[in-house]
C-alpha cells in the first residue's frame, strides 16, 4: 500500500526520487510550457531554468504532457517530473488526472514528492486521490525481474501550505480513505479466480471489515439452502467452490437513513452450460466486480465515519460447467419464492442478483442499488468508461449521475421500457431468465427489467451496470490501471455522502 504524507517545506528541499510540478501552455505568441501551482512560486533563477529546459525538451503544458528534468541545482530531488493541466480552471477532475498521469509514469520509483495546485481542501483531495490511485499496481505474482513490470511509488509525500491545519488534514485524510477503498475493489477484480473464490472472498470482507463497526454475516451453501436462497445456489451448483452471501452492516450512530448496496459477486463467470466463446474469457475473473464496489464503499463509508446506515451483499458464485451445474430448462426457486426458468446459464448475474435484492429489502432501506457486470450488450450502448444506470425512481437516478459527475466517474441515464416484460414470460415458471430477442434489443436494459420483478412496489431503486468500466482491457490512462478498475466506489461514497448533506 502506498502511503502518502503532507509537509509544509519548500517543495524543492522535499526528499523524494521525483519532484512533480505542474504547467500550463504558455500562452500568447510563446511556446511551451510554464510553471502552474507552488512551482510557479519557485526562485526566479529555477523557475526560467526549468521553463527553458522544458520547452526546449518539447512541453507543452496541455492536459496528458508529461516531461522530465534534471533537478541539479533546482530540488533535493534528482528528477523533476512537469504533468500538463491545461490552460486552466483547474477542476478536481482535471487535478485527480494530472496527479494520476503523473505518478502513473513514476512507477518504478519508490518516493514522490508532489507540487501542484492545491489551494483548497476540494483541491488536495483531487490531487492526492489521484496520486494514490495512479500509484496503484497489481504485484501480488510479480515473482522475478524476468517481466518489464514496475511497482508503483510507494511513498508520496504532498506539497502544501500548512501540513496541521485540520480542514488539510481533513482533506488527506478523506483521499486515502477513498483510495484504499477503489483499490480493494481493484485487487479484488484482479485477483486470479482460483485465489479469489466465494470463500476466499468472504474471507476478504472479513478481514478488510476487522477492526472498523461494520458487522459481517456469512451465509455458507448449508445456510444457503436452508434459508431458500435458489439463485445463487442453481448458478454456484456447477462449481467444487460453494457459493457465498455475505451481509456487511454499518450502523454508526445517530444515522438515521439507509443505503443498501448489492453487489454480483461472480468469481468466474465460464457462462456455465451455455459456455462462452474462449476469447477473452480471462477477463470473467472479474465479473465479481460489483460485489468489490458493495465492499469498497462500505468500509469506505466506515472509515471516514459517514453518518448514514449502509448494509452490503455480497452474491458470490462461480459459474462452472459440470455434471452438477444447472441446465437450460432448469427451474429455480429464488429467494422469496418466485420461480425462474433458466434459459441461458450466462445471465447467472440476475439469479445472484434476485436472492439478493429480495433478502436486502427484509431490512427495510430507503435506497437500493445494485451494482453488476451484468450485460454485454452495457459494453455495446456505453463503451468503456460509462455506468448505465437504470431507476424505478427519477430523483435517485439523477442524485447517482451527480455523485459520479462529482467523483469523476462517468455514469449515464438508461430508460426501463415496460414492453420488455413480456419477453419474460415462461411456459413452465414464473419468470425466464433470458427475453425472447435474447443478447439482442436493449440486452442491458432487458436485463433491468427483469431485476425490477425483485424490487417491491414503492422501494426507492437503482441498477448500476458496471459491464464496460469495471475492467480496463485496454491502455492505462490518467489514474485508470488497465485491468480492475475498482468503478463505483467513488460515486457511491459520493451519494451516500450526498444523502447526509441533503438531509441536513
Ligand atoms: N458477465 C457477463 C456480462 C459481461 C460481458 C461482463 C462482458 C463484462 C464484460 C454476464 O453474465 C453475461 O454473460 N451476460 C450475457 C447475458 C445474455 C445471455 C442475456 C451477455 O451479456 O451476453
Ligand atoms: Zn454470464
Ligand atoms: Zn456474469
Amino acid at each position: 500500500m502506498t502511503t502518502l504524507t503532507l509537509s509544509s517545506a519548500d517543495a524543492t528541499t522535499l526528499t523524494a526520487d521525483v519532484l512533480v510540478i505542474g504547467t500550463a501552455p504558455a500562452g500568447g505568441r510563446r511556446k511551451g510550457a510554464v510553471l502552474v501551482g507552488p512551482a510557479a512560486s519557485f526562485k526566479a533563477a529555477s523557475k526560467r531554468r526549468l521553463e527553458e529546459s522544458l520547452t526546449a525538451l518539447g512541453a507543452t503544458g496541455k492536459v496528458g504532457d508529461v516531461v522530465t528534468v534534471p533537478g541539479t541545482g533546482i530540488s533535493t530531488a534528482p528528477i523533476v517530473l512537469a504533468v500538463g493541466l491545461g490552460s486552466g480552471p483547474y477542476d478536481d477532475e482535471t487535478l485527480r488526472r494530472a496527479a494520476g498521469t503523473a505518478l502513473r509514469s513514476l512507477a518504478g520509483h519508490r518516493r514522490a514528492a508532489v507540487a501542484l495546485p492545491v489551494e483548497t481542501p476540494g483541491a488536495l483531495t483531487a490531487v492526492a486521490e489521484g496520486a494514490l490511485l495512479g500509484a496503484y499496481s497489481y504485484d501480488e505474482y510479480k515473482v522475478t525481474s524476468k517481466s518489464s513490470h514496475k511497482s508503483g511509488v510507494d511513498r508520496i509525500t504532498v506539497a502544501v501550505a500548512d501540513s496541521k491545519d485540520a480542514a488539510t488534514v481533513a482533506a488527506s485524510a478523506h483521499a486515502k480513505a477513498v483510495a484504499s477503498g477503489v483499490n480493494l475493489a481493484r485487487d479484488l477484480v484482479n485477483a486470479p479466480s482460483q485465489d479469489l473464490t466465494p470463500v476466499d472472498f468472504a474471507r476478504v470482507a472479513t478481514e478488510v471489515s476487522d477492526g472498523l463497526p461494520i458487522e459481517i454475516e456469512i451465509l455458507d451453501e448449508k445456510a444457503l439452502t436452508e434459508g431458500g436462497y435458489g439463485g445463487i445456489l442453481g448458478v454456484g451448483r456447477g462449481s467444487v467452490n460453494p457459493p457465498r452471501l455475505v451481509r456487511l452492516a454499518y450502523r454508526p450512530d445517530g444515522a438515521t437513513q439507509h443505503l443498501s448496496l448489492v453487489g454480483k459477486g461472480i468469481t468466474f463467470d465460464t457462462g456455465g452450460i451455455s459456455i462462452k466463446p474462449s476469447m477473452s474469457m480471462h477477463e470473467m475473473k472479474g465479473d465479481m466486480g460489483g460485489a468489490a464496489a458493495a465492499l469498497g464503499t462500505i468500509v469506505t463509508a466506515a472509515k471516514l465515519g459517514l453518518a448514514i446506515n449502509i448494509t452490503s451483499y455480497l452474491c458470490l458464485a462461480e459459474n462452472m460447467p459440470s455434471g452438477s451445474a444447472q441446465k437450460p430448462g432448469d427451474v429455480l426457486r429464488t429467494y422469496g419464492g418466485t420461480t425462474v426458468e433458466v434459459l441461458d446459464t450466462d445471465a447467472e448475474g440476475r439469479l445472484v442478483l434476485a436472492d439478493g435484492l429480495v433478502r436486502a429489502q427484509e431490512d427495510k432501506p430507503d435506497i437500493l442499488i445494485d451494482i453488476a457486470t451484468l450485460t454485454g450488450a452495457a459494453v455495446v450502448a456505453l463503451g468503456i468508461r460509462t455506468t448505465g444506470i437504470m431507476a424505478n425512481d427519477d430523483d435517485l437516478r439523477t442524485a447517482i449521475h451527480v455523485a459520479g459527475n462529482r467523483a469523476g466517474e462517468n455514469t449515464w441515464p438508461m430508460p426501463q421500457p415496460e414492453e420488455l416484460r413480456a419477453n419474460f414470460d415462461s411456459l413452465v415458471a414464473d419468470l425466464t431468465n433470458i427475453g425472447l430477442v435474447g443478447r439482442s434489443h436493449g440486452g442491458m436494459l432487458s436485463a433491468s427489467i427483469f431485476l425490477k420483478e425483485f424490487v417491491k412496489p414503492g422501494q426507492s431503486w437503482a441498477h448500476l451496470d458496471i459491464a464496460g468500466p469495471s475492467y480496463n482491457s485496454l491502455s492505462a490512462w490518467a489514474y485508470t490501471p488497465r485491468g480492475g478498475t475498482g468503478v463505483a466506489v467513488r460515486t457511491l461514497t459520493a451519494l451516500a455522502e450526498d444523502l447526509i448533506a441533503r438531509q441536513a
